[in-house]
Protein backbone atom coordinates (compact mmCIF):
# COMPACT_ATOMS: atom_id res chain seq x y z
CA UNK A 1 0.00 0.00 0.00
CA UNK A 2 1.33 3.76 -0.73
CA UNK A 3 1.97 5.87 1.73
CA UNK A 4 -0.91 8.53 -0.19
CA UNK A 5 -3.35 5.47 0.50
CA UNK A 6 -2.66 4.86 3.79
CA UNK A 7 -3.10 8.79 4.62
CA UNK A 8 -6.06 8.51 2.67
CA UNK A 9 -7.52 5.07 4.44
CA UNK A 10 -6.68 7.09 7.84
CA UNK A 11 -8.66 10.60 6.71
CA UNK A 12 -11.47 8.19 6.31
CA UNK A 13 -11.35 6.65 9.85
CA UNK A 14 -10.12 9.01 11.67
CA UNK A 15 -10.96 12.51 10.11
CA UNK A 16 -8.68 15.09 8.36
CA UNK A 17 -4.96 15.05 9.86
CA UNK A 18 -3.33 18.21 10.74
CA UNK A 19 -0.13 19.76 8.89
CA UNK A 20 2.01 18.29 11.70
CA UNK A 21 0.87 14.53 11.37
CA UNK A 22 0.66 14.88 7.59
CA UNK A 23 4.74 16.23 7.37
CA UNK A 24 5.36 13.54 10.18
CA UNK A 25 3.89 10.60 8.21
CA UNK A 26 5.63 12.00 4.55
CA UNK A 27 8.73 12.43 6.18
CA UNK A 28 9.19 9.88 8.77
CA UNK A 29 6.85 7.00 8.57
CA UNK A 30 8.23 3.61 9.53
CA UNK A 31 8.08 2.10 5.90
CA UNK A 32 7.23 4.93 3.41
CA UNK A 33 8.52 7.77 4.92
CA UNK A 34 10.95 10.25 2.76
CA UNK A 35 13.71 10.22 4.75
CA UNK A 36 13.00 6.46 6.12
CA UNK A 37 13.28 5.15 2.00
CA UNK A 38 15.86 7.31 0.08
CA UNK A 39 18.89 9.37 0.14
CA UNK A 40 17.66 12.42 -1.24
CA UNK A 41 20.68 14.09 -2.12
CA UNK A 42 22.79 15.39 -5.00
CA UNK A 43 22.38 15.70 -8.95
CA UNK A 44 20.94 12.66 -9.16
CA UNK A 45 18.10 13.05 -5.93
CA UNK A 46 15.94 15.79 -4.77
CA UNK A 47 17.97 18.68 -3.35
CA UNK A 48 21.99 20.05 -2.55
CA UNK A 49 22.77 21.48 0.18
CA UNK A 50 25.57 23.31 1.47
CA UNK A 51 28.46 20.65 2.82
CA UNK A 52 27.30 18.73 -0.46
CA UNK A 53 28.16 21.96 -2.99
CA UNK A 54 31.88 22.22 -1.26
CA UNK A 55 34.21 20.73 1.42
CA UNK A 56 35.09 24.32 2.79
CA UNK A 57 31.50 24.36 4.63
CA UNK A 58 32.08 21.44 7.04
CA UNK A 59 35.90 22.49 6.71
CA UNK A 60 35.29 25.89 8.24
CA UNK A 61 32.42 24.42 10.56
CA UNK A 62 35.14 22.12 12.03
CA UNK A 63 37.59 25.15 12.68
CA UNK A 64 34.57 27.07 14.75
CA UNK A 65 33.95 23.82 16.94
CA UNK A 66 37.79 23.90 17.39
CA UNK A 67 37.70 27.98 18.51
CA UNK A 68 34.39 27.00 20.64
CA UNK A 69 36.10 24.47 22.15
CA UNK A 70 39.12 26.21 22.77
CA UNK A 71 36.88 29.27 24.58
CA UNK A 72 35.33 26.43 26.59
CA UNK A 73 38.73 25.50 28.20
CA UNK A 74 39.48 22.72 25.89
CA UNK A 75 37.77 20.20 27.99
CA UNK A 76 39.25 16.62 27.67
CA UNK A 77 36.01 15.03 26.98
CA UNK A 78 33.63 16.56 24.48
CA UNK A 79 30.31 15.38 22.63
CA UNK A 80 30.25 16.51 19.11
CA UNK A 81 26.54 16.39 18.58
CA UNK A 82 24.93 16.62 14.90
CA UNK A 83 21.60 16.76 13.96
CA UNK A 84 20.37 15.27 10.76
CA UNK A 85 23.83 14.54 9.23
CA UNK A 86 22.59 13.55 5.75
CA UNK A 87 25.31 12.00 3.61
CA UNK A 88 28.07 12.67 6.68
CA UNK A 89 29.50 14.95 4.61
CA UNK A 90 30.05 18.07 6.36
CA UNK A 91 31.06 15.94 10.04
CA UNK A 92 33.47 14.20 7.54
CA UNK A 93 35.01 17.34 6.34
CA UNK A 94 34.78 19.15 9.43
CA UNK A 95 37.14 16.28 11.54
CA UNK A 96 39.75 16.58 8.36
CA UNK A 97 40.14 20.28 9.10
CA UNK A 98 39.89 20.00 12.84
CA UNK A 99 42.79 17.03 12.99
CA UNK A 100 44.95 19.07 10.68
CA UNK A 101 45.04 21.98 13.45
CA UNK A 102 44.45 20.44 17.01
CA UNK A 103 44.82 16.70 16.87
CA UNK A 104 43.64 17.43 20.72
CA UNK A 105 40.31 18.27 20.29
CA UNK A 106 39.86 15.20 17.89
CA UNK A 107 41.14 12.81 20.59
CA UNK A 108 38.32 14.61 23.28
CA UNK A 109 35.62 14.28 20.68
CA UNK A 110 33.13 11.75 20.93
CA UNK A 111 30.61 11.88 18.20
CA UNK A 112 26.85 11.51 18.16
CA UNK A 113 24.59 11.60 15.40
CA UNK A 114 20.93 11.78 15.95
CA UNK A 115 19.57 10.48 12.53
CA UNK A 116 16.47 8.27 12.63
CA UNK A 117 17.15 6.97 8.61
CA UNK A 118 19.11 3.22 8.39
CA UNK A 119 19.80 4.27 5.20
CA UNK A 120 21.20 7.45 5.72
CA UNK A 121 23.23 6.28 8.91
CA UNK A 122 25.12 3.35 6.70
CA UNK A 123 25.57 6.84 4.31
CA UNK A 124 27.33 8.77 7.70
CA UNK A 125 29.00 5.46 8.51
CA UNK A 126 30.95 5.31 5.64
CA UNK A 127 32.05 8.76 5.22
CA UNK A 128 33.80 8.86 8.42
CA UNK A 129 35.51 5.93 7.76
CA UNK A 130 37.17 7.39 4.77
CA UNK A 131 38.16 10.23 7.12
CA UNK A 132 40.47 10.39 9.45
CA UNK A 133 37.67 11.24 11.53
CA UNK A 134 36.74 7.57 12.17
CA UNK A 135 39.19 7.54 15.15
CA UNK A 136 36.79 9.94 17.47
CA UNK A 137 34.01 6.93 18.18
CA UNK A 138 30.93 7.08 16.76
CA UNK A 139 27.38 6.83 18.02
CA UNK A 140 23.56 7.17 16.53
CA UNK A 141 20.76 8.36 18.39
CA UNK A 142 17.13 8.44 17.64
CA UNK A 143 16.28 11.58 20.10
CA UNK A 144 18.04 14.22 21.74
CA UNK A 145 17.41 12.89 25.25
CA UNK A 146 19.60 9.98 24.58
CA UNK A 147 22.64 11.59 24.14
CA UNK A 148 25.01 11.25 26.76
CA UNK A 149 24.92 14.69 28.89
CA UNK A 150 28.09 16.63 29.43
CA UNK A 151 29.82 19.36 27.23
CA UNK A 152 28.93 19.67 23.83
CA UNK A 153 29.40 21.30 20.49
CA UNK A 154 26.15 20.37 18.21
CA UNK A 155 25.40 21.42 14.78
CA UNK A 156 22.80 21.55 13.17
CA UNK A 157 21.81 22.61 9.03
CA UNK A 158 19.01 21.95 7.38
CA UNK A 159 17.99 20.00 10.17
CA UNK A 160 14.95 21.95 12.00
CA UNK A 161 13.37 22.81 8.41
CA UNK A 162 12.54 19.23 8.06
CA UNK A 163 10.81 19.51 11.30
CA UNK A 164 6.65 19.34 11.52
CA UNK A 165 4.93 22.79 11.99
CA UNK A 166 1.03 23.29 12.51
CA UNK A 167 -0.60 25.79 10.55
CA UNK A 168 -3.30 28.66 11.61
CA UNK A 169 -5.39 30.79 8.88
CA UNK A 170 -6.79 34.00 10.56
CA UNK A 171 -10.59 34.63 9.27
CA UNK A 172 -12.89 36.43 9.92
CA UNK A 173 -14.20 34.15 13.38
CA UNK A 174 -10.41 33.86 14.65
CA UNK A 175 -7.41 31.40 13.93
CA UNK A 176 -8.68 28.25 12.97
CA UNK A 177 -6.58 25.44 12.41
CA UNK A 178 -5.28 24.43 8.88
CA UNK A 179 -6.24 20.68 7.71
CA UNK A 180 -5.78 18.10 5.33
CA UNK A 181 -8.71 15.78 3.83
CA UNK A 182 -10.16 14.38 0.99
CA UNK A 183 -11.89 16.33 -2.25
CA UNK A 184 -15.05 15.06 -3.49
CA UNK A 185 -13.10 12.86 -6.07
CA UNK A 186 -11.19 11.32 -3.17
CA UNK A 187 -8.06 13.28 -3.67
CA UNK A 188 -6.00 15.12 -0.50
CA UNK A 189 -6.91 18.85 -0.06
CA UNK A 190 -6.48 21.82 2.48
CA UNK A 191 -9.40 22.71 4.28
CA UNK A 192 -10.07 24.14 7.74
CA UNK A 193 -10.97 23.24 10.97
CA UNK A 194 -14.50 24.03 11.93
CA UNK A 195 -13.04 24.92 16.00
CA UNK A 196 -11.45 28.24 16.32
CA UNK A 197 -7.91 28.57 18.69
CA UNK A 198 -9.27 30.54 21.38
CA UNK A 199 -5.90 30.14 22.91
CA UNK A 200 -4.34 32.31 19.60
CA UNK A 201 -4.48 35.84 21.03
CA UNK A 202 -2.18 36.98 17.76
CA UNK A 203 -3.23 39.98 15.97
CA UNK A 204 -2.98 39.76 12.34
CA UNK A 205 -5.27 40.71 9.16
CA UNK A 206 -7.75 38.12 7.61
CA UNK A 207 -5.57 35.46 5.40
CA UNK A 208 -2.39 35.35 7.42
CA UNK A 209 -0.96 32.16 8.01
CA UNK A 210 1.29 31.67 11.49
CA UNK A 211 3.04 28.63 11.17
CA UNK A 212 3.84 26.94 15.06
CA UNK A 213 6.93 23.79 15.13
CA UNK A 214 6.54 23.14 18.49
CA UNK A 215 8.82 19.65 18.07
CA UNK A 216 11.83 22.79 17.00
CA UNK A 217 10.69 24.90 20.21
CA UNK A 218 11.34 21.86 22.78
CA UNK A 219 14.43 20.81 20.99
CA UNK A 220 15.68 24.11 21.29
CA UNK A 221 14.95 24.49 25.21
CA UNK A 222 16.05 20.61 25.67
CA UNK A 223 19.51 22.26 24.09
CA UNK A 224 19.18 25.37 26.30
CA UNK A 225 18.95 23.12 29.94
CA UNK A 226 22.03 21.72 28.66
CA UNK A 227 23.83 25.09 27.98
CA UNK A 228 22.96 25.98 31.33
CA UNK A 229 23.99 22.24 32.75
CA UNK A 230 27.08 21.99 31.45
CA UNK A 231 29.52 23.55 29.05
CA UNK A 232 29.06 24.39 25.51
CA UNK A 233 27.53 25.54 21.98
CA UNK A 234 24.58 24.84 19.03
CA UNK A 235 24.96 26.07 15.49
CA UNK A 236 21.94 26.18 13.74
CA UNK A 237 22.28 26.81 9.99
CA UNK A 238 18.49 26.83 7.99
CA UNK A 239 16.88 28.51 5.56
CA UNK A 240 14.42 31.01 7.57
CA UNK A 241 12.85 34.25 9.01
CA UNK A 242 14.19 36.76 11.95
CA UNK A 243 11.79 38.28 12.64
CA UNK A 244 8.54 36.64 13.43
CA UNK A 245 6.28 36.88 10.49
CA UNK A 246 2.94 35.08 8.98
CA UNK A 247 3.24 33.28 5.77
CA UNK A 248 2.32 29.72 4.40
CA UNK A 249 5.87 28.77 3.80
CA UNK A 250 4.97 24.21 3.38
CA UNK A 251 7.08 23.55 0.32
CA UNK A 252 7.55 20.53 -1.41
CA UNK A 253 10.63 20.25 -4.01
CA UNK A 254 11.68 16.79 -5.71
CA UNK A 255 13.92 16.62 -8.55
CA UNK A 256 15.99 20.17 -7.56
CA UNK A 257 11.61 21.86 -8.11
CA UNK A 258 8.88 22.97 -6.43
CA UNK A 259 6.24 20.56 -6.61
CA UNK A 260 2.34 20.09 -4.98
CA UNK A 261 2.95 19.00 -0.82
CA UNK A 262 -0.23 16.52 -1.18
CA UNK A 263 0.41 15.22 -4.62
CA UNK A 264 3.05 12.22 -3.52
CA UNK A 265 3.60 12.35 0.27
CA UNK A 266 6.86 10.17 1.20
CA UNK A 267 8.05 11.14 -2.63
CA UNK A 268 8.84 14.69 -2.13
CA UNK A 269 10.59 16.47 1.21
CA UNK A 270 8.14 18.43 2.75
CA UNK A 271 10.04 21.36 4.95
CA UNK A 272 9.03 25.07 6.72
CA UNK A 273 10.73 28.08 7.00
CA UNK A 274 13.19 28.00 10.26
CA UNK A 275 10.95 30.41 13.07
CA UNK A 276 14.73 31.59 14.35
CA UNK A 277 12.92 33.84 16.64
CA UNK A 278 11.17 31.25 18.60
CA UNK A 279 14.12 28.58 18.51
CA UNK A 280 16.07 32.03 20.40
CA UNK A 281 13.51 32.53 22.68
CA UNK A 282 12.79 28.92 23.79
CA UNK A 283 16.50 28.68 24.87
CA UNK A 284 17.03 32.08 25.85
CA UNK A 285 14.23 31.97 28.43
CA UNK A 286 16.39 29.01 30.20
CA UNK A 287 19.84 31.40 30.46
CA UNK A 288 21.30 30.35 27.24
CA UNK A 289 22.98 33.07 24.83
CA UNK A 290 21.63 33.91 21.36
CA UNK A 291 24.52 34.80 19.02
CA UNK A 292 22.72 36.53 15.72
CA UNK A 293 21.49 35.18 13.47
CA UNK A 294 23.22 36.50 10.77
CA UNK A 295 23.14 35.76 7.06
CA UNK A 296 25.33 32.60 5.83
CA UNK A 297 27.18 34.73 3.58
CA UNK A 298 27.96 37.11 7.08
CA UNK A 299 28.81 34.34 8.59
CA UNK A 300 31.07 32.22 6.13
CA UNK A 301 32.84 35.17 4.92
CA UNK A 302 34.15 36.06 8.58
CA UNK A 303 35.12 31.92 9.40
CA UNK A 304 37.34 33.25 6.04
CA UNK A 305 36.03 31.38 3.01
CA UNK A 306 37.53 33.10 0.53
CA UNK A 307 41.19 32.79 2.27
CA UNK A 308 40.19 29.39 2.65
CA UNK A 309 38.96 29.17 -1.53
CA UNK A 310 42.16 31.14 -2.47
CA UNK A 311 44.47 28.76 -0.57
CA UNK A 312 42.63 25.97 -2.36
CA UNK A 313 42.74 27.77 -5.60
CA UNK A 314 46.81 27.15 -5.84
CA UNK A 315 47.71 24.52 -7.97
CA UNK A 316 44.24 24.11 -8.85
CA UNK A 317 43.42 23.29 -12.55
CA UNK A 318 41.48 26.26 -14.63
CA UNK A 319 38.63 23.66 -14.32
CA UNK A 320 38.80 23.68 -10.67
CA UNK A 321 39.38 27.28 -10.13
CA UNK A 322 35.99 27.92 -11.97
CA UNK A 323 34.12 24.99 -9.48
CA UNK A 324 35.85 26.88 -6.62
CA UNK A 325 34.79 29.92 -7.60
CA UNK A 326 30.90 29.11 -8.22
CA UNK A 327 30.57 27.03 -5.17
CA UNK A 328 31.90 29.94 -2.97
CA UNK A 329 29.49 31.94 -4.81
CA UNK A 330 26.44 29.68 -4.12
CA UNK A 331 27.11 29.55 -0.10
CA UNK A 332 27.71 33.36 -0.21
CA UNK A 333 25.76 34.95 -2.53
CA UNK A 334 22.87 37.18 -2.24
CA UNK A 335 20.93 36.39 -5.27
CA UNK A 336 17.43 34.28 -4.54
CA UNK A 337 19.43 31.02 -6.58
CA UNK A 338 22.08 31.67 -3.71
CA UNK A 339 22.67 30.19 -0.21
CA UNK A 340 24.36 33.81 1.14
CA UNK A 341 21.15 35.91 1.99
CA UNK A 342 18.47 32.87 2.31
CA UNK A 343 20.05 30.79 4.70
CA UNK A 344 20.75 32.13 8.40
CA UNK A 345 23.04 30.90 11.16
CA UNK A 346 22.35 31.32 14.55
CA UNK A 347 23.96 30.21 17.68
CA UNK A 348 23.07 29.50 21.83
CA UNK A 349 25.69 29.00 23.63
CA UNK A 350 26.28 28.58 28.13
CA UNK A 351 26.39 31.75 29.42
CA UNK A 352 30.52 31.39 30.28
CA UNK A 353 30.75 31.99 26.46
CA UNK A 354 29.48 34.98 25.49
CA UNK A 355 31.52 35.53 22.30
CA UNK A 356 31.82 33.24 19.02
CA UNK A 357 33.55 33.29 16.35
CA UNK A 358 31.45 34.15 13.56
CA UNK A 359 29.27 36.62 14.78
CA UNK A 360 30.76 40.09 14.59
CA UNK A 361 28.39 41.45 12.02
CA UNK A 362 25.17 40.54 14.35
CA UNK A 363 23.10 43.44 15.49
C1 LIG B 1 17.80 18.13 4.72
S1 LIG B 1 18.65 16.81 5.44
C2 LIG B 1 20.10 17.71 5.97
C3 LIG B 1 21.31 16.86 5.88
C4 LIG B 1 22.65 17.44 6.29
N1 LIG B 1 22.62 18.16 7.52
C5 LIG B 1 23.25 18.28 5.18
O1 LIG B 1 23.42 19.47 5.41
O2 LIG B 1 23.55 17.74 4.12
C6 LIG B 1 17.81 16.42 6.93
C7 LIG B 1 18.46 15.33 7.77
O3 LIG B 1 17.75 15.19 9.00
C8 LIG B 1 17.34 13.83 9.18
N2 LIG B 1 16.06 13.89 9.89
C9 LIG B 1 14.91 14.43 9.47
N3 LIG B 1 13.97 14.39 10.43
C10 LIG B 1 14.57 13.82 11.50
C11 LIG B 1 14.14 13.53 12.84
N4 LIG B 1 12.90 13.80 13.23
N5 LIG B 1 15.02 12.98 13.69
C12 LIG B 1 16.30 12.71 13.28
N6 LIG B 1 16.76 12.97 12.04
C13 LIG B 1 15.91 13.52 11.17
C14 LIG B 1 17.26 13.28 7.78
O4 LIG B 1 17.29 11.89 7.71
C15 LIG B 1 18.48 13.95 7.15
O5 LIG B 1 19.68 13.31 7.54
Amino acid sequence: MSLLREIAELIVTEGPLSVERYMTLALSHPLYGYYRSRDPFGAQGDFVTAPEISQMFGELIGLWAVDCWARMGEPEELALIELGPGRGTLMADAMRAARAVAPSFVAASRLHLLETSEILRARQREALEKTQGAHAPVAWHERFAEIPEGNFILIANEFFDALPIRQYLRTAQGWRERLIGLDSEGKLAFGLSARVEAALHLDAPQGAVLEICSAGVSLSREIGARLLSFRGAALVIDYGHVSQGFGDTLQAVRRHGFVDALEAPGETDLTAHVDFTALGRAAAELGAVQHGPVTQGQFLRELGIDARAQRLMQGASQDQVRALELATRRLTGNASDEMGMLFKVMALSSPSLPALAGFHSAP
